[in-house]
């Protein structure tokens, strides 16, 4: 295993026979926890969870899945760690490496979060910053795969390859890293969103090359009717993202032609789903009539789903 990469700081730099694998893996982990029921397969160990920005979904699913294959958590309370005040960041990363297994860090800066993988001798994982959003693209592969990924002949798909994903709204964190799986994968990923929200330019160059190589596409258009015209499945997230308040009126003006609505479905193939990576604000970014249709899946699948509601 020494040829994979220490940390999970974004998708778009990893080597991406490691990112199908990643995806491949969870969703072998999460058959074995639907057949067998929790494991001890990091027994013994424990991560640090250190959240700067609110979390729900990947706070609660990365200490659950710890208790659920034997290991533990240490939450640190942002306020008293004080990280980068209170002490230096190499410090913090050098004394918890001695304690535990992993670092897992929510943080605003994505430079903050490379800091602390680049002292800490134990994996560093990238919980959401201002810039990037691994693990939840790579939930959103894993989701594609358990319940997009069929064939006309409904047989599985080895992997997303050839899968379109529109994503509609704001270039943002969740988008980055949507769009680098995309081009690790093999996916047409396009994103719609207003003159002034593109992703960052250095970001399309890296999914580019990646598509160069996967013969997946990146494309980008105004218009969110011509991103959805032959999507698979559309993504939306909010238009305002944690620290970005003082923005709300301005984005919210922004981004007005840019929900996730009946009209918009309508433009849609039949078939083409609608997701979101939660917390929504319905009457914003997505009505909740589409959270409420059949066509609206949620990514947050968990152990009492059977296979009959995937
Ligand atoms: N773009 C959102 C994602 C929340 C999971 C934010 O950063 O607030």
């Amino acid at each position: 295993m020494s040829s994979h990469p220490k940390h999970l700081l974004n998708l778009v730099d990893l080597p991406s026979a490691y990112v199908e694998a990643l995806v491949r893996d969870a969703r072998r982990v999460r058959a074995e926890f639907r057949e067998k029921g929790p494991s001890n397969a990091l027994k013994g160990r424990t991560a640090a969870l250190f959240f700067e920005k609110p979390s729900l979904r990947t706070r609660v699913t990365f200490e659950v899945a710890m208790t659920q294959t034997g290991g533990s958590t240490v939450i640190l309370d942002p306020q008293s760690i004080s990280l980068g005040k209170r002490e230096s960041v190499h410090d913090a990363a050098k004394s918890l490496s001695r304690w535990v297994d992993c670092i897992v860090a929510r943080t605003f800066s994505q430079g903050l979060v490379e800091e602390l993988a680049h002292y800490a001798t134990v994996p560093v994982i990238n919980a959401l910053t201002d810039e990037e959003h691994p693990c939840q693209a790579l939930a959103f592969g894993e989701m594609l795969l358990e319940r997009l990924g069929k064939r006309e002949d409904g047989t599985l798909h080895d992997g997303l390859h050839g899968t379109r994903a529109a994503f509609i709204g704001d270039g943002n964190n969740v988008a980055n890293s949507l769009a680098a799986l995309a081009g690790h994968c093999g996916m047409h990923f396009t994103l719609a969103c207003p003159e002034g929200f593109e992703q960052p330019a250095g970001l399309i160059e890296k999914v580019e090359a990646l598509c160069r190589a996967s013969g997946g596409s990146y494309r980008q258009v105004r218009d969110p009717r011509e991103a959805v015209r032959d999507a698979d499945v559309i993504y939306t997230d909010v238009w305002v993202s944690m620290g970005e308040e003082g923005q709300a009126a301005e984005k919210t003006a922004r981004f007005a032609g840019y929900q996730v609505n009946a009209g918009l479905l309508a433009a849609a193939p039949a078939d083409c789903v609608v997701t979101h990576c939660l917390p929504a604000h319905p009457g914003e970014e997505i009505t909740q009539e589409v959270m409420d249709s059949p066509r609206y899946r949620r990514e947050d699948i968990g152990r009492e789903m059977r296979n009959d509601e995937l």
